[in-house]
């Protein structure tokens, strides 16, 4: 792996051949089978090496210039890398980038503004909404009363209308919009205006779209909410954590609700490597990676339909695709076994008012590793080749073994 100097690799291999066995076969796993996980993707070979520095070492309880440890000096430094990078990158007036998680992040966002047992709007998980959007084995539910918003039966659209009721029916402490599994833009000028009507805070929910915000080809939350929570891995290509974007006015409110009230140290190596791929994100080359993320999402989403999948919503405006696809017989669940025996990696996920189980894709991988049109109609054909018994998966995984040997996520 290119980010692991063969030195380090061979360090890992003398000391403890177990582990470095495993590491080495999940690198060989990434890079022969095909990742269309929507929440996946390949950090770059200096994310990967900000993680394994020895800022993972360094225990920063609290904030730059305020630390409960001593040499803090150069962690001090990084954070405020990583700070300032955020707001410049998405144009908020203040960055917390200390969540462990996304959903880490989303505890300390209602931590600052709500108390248990508030009321919250959010997405419901039927049609989409995350487990920290109420669900009852999550934090979410059990402390909060969520009433929960769908999309149109038809359309998979979000139910604007429904929205807007719900939050006169039940005037929300705060109205949350985010989804794991919504392939189209979210209409946050409306979120705003609701939420404005009825006094609630807005909450947005971005780990999703938050890479292509960054990459200009999604409409930007920052100006409508009030906090935006995110991962900073997906399509922004960071690594796994999480991160709170917010107005000057909240600043003190989500900071304290991030450290002290919720978590403990930093974690500094990956506060490094999010500075570092904010700063990936801020270049022309990330603008046209993310264009064609969703160029390649379009073309794949089309390919699905016409090889028979029903596609939610017919298509979608971001890197996420979902599809149903029991018009080539087969359920969800089953479908991604039969998919992972031929080496396409991918998720079942909820079908809005639908029966069974869906499958949830997302080409921010595959188009890290170069992918472009074509593939995505060579993947489509071999999707629908596997489901409907047309192709054998022992053939199949050898031709995923031969497209994605010719675009190797860590070349060399
Ligand atoms: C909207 C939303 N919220 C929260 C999360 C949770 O992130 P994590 O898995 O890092 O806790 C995700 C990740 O999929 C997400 O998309």
């Amino acid at each position: 792996m290119a980010v692991t100097p063969t030195l380090e690799t061979d360090v890992l291999r003398r000391q403890d051949p177990e582990l470095a066995e495993i590491l080495l076969a999940e690198l060989t796993r990434q890079s022969t089978t095909l990742q269309l996980i929507a929440a996946e993707n390949f950090a770059s070979p200096a994310v990967l090496a900000a993680l394994g520095s020895p800022l993972a070492n360094k225990y920063a309880e609290g904030y730059p210039g305020a630390r409960h440890h001593g040499g803090c000096e150069l962690a001090d430094v990084a954070e405020r890398v990583a700070v300032d990078r955020a707001t410049a990158l998405f144009g908020a007036a203040h960055a917390n980038v200390q969540s462990h998680s996304g959903s880490s992040a989303v505890l300390a966002a209602y931590a600052a503004l709500l108390r248990p047992g508030d009321t919250v709007l959010a997405l419901g998980l039927p049609y989409g909404g995350h487990l920290t959007h109420g669900s009852p084995a999550n934090f979410s539910g059990r402390w909060f009363d969520f009433v929960g918003y769908g999309v149109d039966a038809e359309t998979g659209l979000i139910d604007h209308d429904q929205v807007r009721h719900l939050a006169r029916d039940h005037r929300p402490k705060a109205i949350v919009c985010g989804s794991i599994a919504y392939p189209r833009h979210i209409d946050y000028a409306f979120f705003h205006e609701v939420a404005d009507e009825v006094g609630a805070y807005l909450i947005v929910a971005a780990g999703h779209p938050i890479g292509l915000v960054a990459g200009g080809v999604a409409p930007s939350p920052v100006p409508y909410a009030d906090v935006v929570c995110a991962t900073t891995h997906k399509v922004l290509r960071g690594p796994r954590g999480g991160m709170i974007l917010c107005g000057s006015e909240l600043a003190e409110r989500i900071d304290r609700s991030v450290f002290p009230f919720t978590q403990g140290g930093a974690q500094m190596n990956s506060i490094a490597a999010k500075a570092v791929a904010f700063g990936e994100a801020a270049t022309p080359a990330f603008g046209a990676y993310a264009r064609q993320v969703v160029a390649n999402a379009r073309v794949l989403a089309g390919h699905l339909a016409a090889e028979g999948f029903g596609v939610v919503t017919g298509g979608t405006d971001t890197h996420l695709i979902v599809v149903d696809p029991a018009p080539l017989g087969v359920d969800g669940r089953s479908a991604r076994g039969r998919l992972a025996a031929a080496g396409i990696v991918l998720d079942c996920c909820a079908l809005p008012h639908g029966e069974g189980r869906g499958l949830r894709l997302g080409t921010a991988a595959v188009t890290t590793q170069g992918m472009g049109e074509t593939e995505m109609v060579l993947i489509a054909a071999l999707l629908a080749g596997v489901l409907r018994g047309d192709h054998d998966p022992a053939g199949v995984r050898a031709e995923v073994r031969e497209l994605t040997g010719r675009f190797p996520p860590y070349p060399g």
